[in-house]
């Protein structure tokens, strides 16, 4: 279907209450074909049930990877064939092929998830009790489900599944901080260390991904050197130096075209989630497609529907002194319910978090909000770390 041309204003009724503050919104003549990925998540899943009480606008198709997941929307009225189950990682090919088929959309919600190290909490509890600042607790990933894995393959595979089975809009649920190497989340996780092709394969880890020049490999720490097969003397010098110093030393020594060149935090050399996650966004953007990309500030699982929206670019919202840096789940979903019809959607790229409840009227208008602030993130850092 034709998305621009199909959008039409509506108002809806969501419950008794809602009725009472009316609500504009835009549906489609015909149901939209939509998959979501991630729909079992915090944010996904919140996709998935505006679409499905929306049955004469959308036709939702969720993904997921678990009984519970499936339970979940299964509750939510979705019919057997509405659901597809699959880890994109393990059979992804068959489940994305399975899940575009005849779609026309596609909301893509899944993340690498880190998990907390709990002995990092320790010192967290000990700064608290001292007053000492700047403590952060540790994060990690499980195995093979690292931000380069999820948000970067993981989403190019959707991204090539949706152009290949002739999707005609991709909204990705990003984050905002990509542009700040410095932001916390472009720290966390102890993720994969760069070296150089041929030389590294972590034990235990996904294959190196062939990126520039350079090989992509997890390495857990100096303990992994052992895992490290045929490493020239070169790496090995710099794996067994302390990891942060030895890395910028190593990307140094290969020039602004070795990923490894863009992530350094007081020296930290671990590709990171906003990085991942930016460089599948330029995929996008690069792809061709009729595309939405939009940065939340910081999650929270608030109502939505109560606070008024704000969408900027290249991370101005949370910059130094920036009051708004949060947004419920709930809100994020109804813009990426809103961005699959509005034509002032298609190809934009925004950050976005929300004032608080009361503090001014909630957004009702989203076609206003887009037009308003006209401007698109730039991804014009990327051009030397997407690969080919
Ligand atoms: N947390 C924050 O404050 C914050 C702030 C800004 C932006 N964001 C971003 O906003 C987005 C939504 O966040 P969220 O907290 O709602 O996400 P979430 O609950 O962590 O959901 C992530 C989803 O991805 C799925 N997934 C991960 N690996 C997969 C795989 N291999 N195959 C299939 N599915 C896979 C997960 O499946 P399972 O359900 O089976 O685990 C889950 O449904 C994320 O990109 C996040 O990084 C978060």
């Amino acid at each position: 279907m034709a998305l621009a041309a199909a959008a039409r204003p509506f108002v809806a009724k969501t419950s008794p209450r809602a009725a009472a503050r009316r609500t504009t919104i835009v549906c489609a003549s015909d149901p939209m074909q939509v998959v979501v990925t991630g729909a079992g998540g915090r944010t996904g899943a919140l996709v998935m049930k505006k679409l499905l009480v929306r049955p004469s606008d959308f036709r939702a198709r969720g993904v997921v990877r678990s009984d519970k997941s499936a339970a979940q929307l299964r509750g939510w009225g979705a019919s057997d064939e509405q659901i597809v189950m699959g880890d994109l990682l393990e059979n992804g090919q068959e489940v994305l092929s399975k899940a575009m088929e005849g779609a026309d959309a596609l909301v893509i919600a899944t993340s690498a998830v880190p998990k907390i190290k709990p002995l990092s909490l320790i010192p967290v509890l000990l700064a608290k009790l001292t007053g000492k600042q700047g403590v952060r607790p540790e994060f990690t990933f499980k195995a093979d489900q690292y931000p380069e894995q999820i948000d970067w393959l993981g989403q190019k595979a959707q991204i090539d599944a949706a152009k290949a089975a002739g999707v005609k809009k991709v909204v990705i649920i990003s984050s905002m901080g990509g542009t700040q190497k410095d932001n916390f989340l472009n720290t966390i996780g102890n993720g994969n260390i760069l070296v150089r092709s041929g030389h590294c394969s972590g034990e235990g880890s996904a294959p190196p991904q062939q990126q520039q020049g350079c090989l992509v490999g997890p390495l857990r720490g100096p303990s992994s050197l052992p895992a490290c097969r045929s490493a020239p003397p070169d790496l090995r010098a710099i794996i067994a130096l302390p990891l942060c110093a030895s890395a910028v030393a190593y990307a140094k020594g290969h020039g602004p075209a070795c990923p490894a060149a863009s992530f350094r935090r007081r020296g930290s050399p671990f590709p990171t989630l906003q990085v991942w996650k930016r460089k599948a966004e330029k995929y996008l953007v690069d792809s061709g497609l009729t595309h939405t990309i939009v940065h939340p500030g910081g999650l929270i699982d608030k109502e939505g529907g109560k606070r008024q929206l704000i969408i900027d670019v290249d991370d101005k919202l949370i910059a130094e002194g920036s009051k708004h840096r949060s947004i419920p789940r709930a809100d994020v979903a109804e813009l990426c319910v809103q961005c699959l019809l509005l034509p002032e959607a298609e190809n934009r790229s925004v950050d976005l978090v929300s004032k608080e409840p009361g503090d001014a009227p909630p957004t009702t208008d989203f076609a206003a909000l887009l037009r308003e602030m006209p401007r698109n993130c730039s991804y014009a850092d990327m051009d030397a770390t997407v690969a080919a």
